[in-house]
């Protein structure tokens, strides 16, 4: 029986009403947050092991965040890019240091940073490679997730996602993911850019096998075709390192980069590449209103410096090294397989005992809040000021559920 003290059910109710249903939340409703913690109208608290999709890596609310916006607030907020304001230059010099690029292109959604990626790397097909108009195609991979846009669903695999939204955007070859040979057999003469996320998070935390990254980076530079790293879920710490390329080292020629750069606070995305590259778009040819706005700049330069530190990088290899070892004992025990880098897994369950989406709201239950994806998969992926001991909890927490 439904307890009428409590505001979450009446919430849960509106919340459903008035908006379109192209989610499917849990049924918690959250009203505050702080570091990796989150309480909900109930005074209920969970520990968060979404993060927003790798948005708050820094955790909610991280001080030097807050404070950075906060003063923002109180200068200047918006300018357009008609007309440059005091926190441009730092940003962008900051985050091209960070990318070890030579220049930066400030958007807002991730989705907006892969279709820039698309433009820039087809401006470049036919301005520098010499690709005949009209003609250039992208290799991507299958189980993709860019983003949202018709042209980015255009070559998505998954049919939620793509099914009904047609007529699609052409100029895209689909390929299976870690397979280096199709994926050399797909380039053509026409080819501009291959778009790869180094782990494919929405897909299951699916890592490539060893060497397919530093495979592709050889066969991108043999011909003269741009690797464009979607790390806008990868990026910015998660994995353990700045770009989860790294751990290969691989170079990409372009970074598209979001989610945690708005430090959890606005949404800034950016694309970061050599001026070769990013020096193909003119005046008036590409841009957006919000893209690179002050106080975007502001808190998003603070995320450079706390990044530049290499704090975080450290905590999410380290406790990464334990939320694993957590997870893997659990093989055998419910689960099936345990995939994943730093505070990043994707965790397959037994399909016998649960769904996804049963194991999230039984775990919601005990007070850890995560999320499924296609079927029995769960990711996990804490803010990175996540503590041991909140690891062993969450960790103990999914075993119990596991248990039944
Ligand atoms: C790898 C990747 N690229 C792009 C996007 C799209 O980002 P946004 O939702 O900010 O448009 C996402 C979002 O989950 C993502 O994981």
């Amino acid at each position: 029986m439904v307890d009428d003290r409590l505001r979450t059910p009446g919430a849960v109710r509106d919340a459903e009403r008035f908006t379109a249903h192209n989610y499917h939340p849990l049924p918690v409703v959250i009203a505050s947050a702080e570091g990796a913690w989150l309480t909900d109208v109930d005074g209920r608290r969970y520990l968060d092991c979404l993060a927003g999709y790798s948005a708050l890596n820094f955790g909610h609310r991280h001080p030097g965040l807050i404070a950075a916006a906060h003063a923002q607030l109180d200068r200047l907020t918006l300018t357009s890019r008609a007309f440059i304001h005091d926190q441009f230059a730092d940003f962008c010099r900051e985050l091209a240091e960070l990318c070890g690029k030579d220049l930066v292109l400030p958007m807002n959604t991730g989705a907006e940073a892969v279709e820039t990626g698309i433009k820039v790397a087809r401006k470049w097909g036919y301005q520098v490679k010499g690709v005949p108009a009209g003609q250039a195609n992208i290799v991507v991979a299958e189980g993709n997730f860019h983003g949202r846009t018709t042209t980015i669903v255009s070559f998505s695999t998954d049919e939620d996602a793509r099914a009904d939204f047609g007529p699609y955007t052409p100029g895209f070859t689909v390929v299976p993911y870690g397979d280096l040979d199709a994926l050399a057999a797909a380039i053509d003469d026409n080819t501009v850019a291959v778009l790869l996320e180094p782990i494919q998070g929405e897909q299951g935390v699916v890592v490539p096998p060893e060497g397919y990254l530093p495979g592709v980076r050889r066969v991108c530079t043999e011909r003269n075709v741009l690797l464009v790293a979607d790390e806008i879920q990868s990026g910015l710490g998660r994995t353990g390192a700045t770009f989860a390329c790294e751990h290969e080292g691989v170079v990409p020629d372009m970074y598209l980069l979001g989610k945690a750069l708005g430090g959890g606070i606005v949404p800034v995305s950016a694309v970061a590449a050599n001026a070769d590259v990013l020096g193909v778009l003119k005046p008036g040819q590409h841009g957006s209103t919000f893209g690179g706005n002050p106080l975007a700049c502001a808190v998003a330069t603070e995320v450079v410096r706390l990044l530049a530190t290499g704090e975080f990088q450290r905590r999410s290899a380290e406790l990464g090294e334990r939320l694993h070892a957590g997870l893997q004992s659990l093989v055998g025990k419910g689960l099936v397989a345990v995939r994943g880098r730093g505070l990043w897994a994707g965790l397959d369950i037994d399909p016998t005992l649960m769904t996804g989406r049963q194991a999230c709201e039984r775990l919601m239950e005990r007070g850890v809040l995560a999320k499924d994806t296609h079927g029995s998969t769960l990711r996990l992926a804490p803010p990175l000021v996540i503590t041991a001991e909140e690891i062993d909890h969450a960790v103990a927490q999914l075993a119990a559920v596991l248990a039944g």
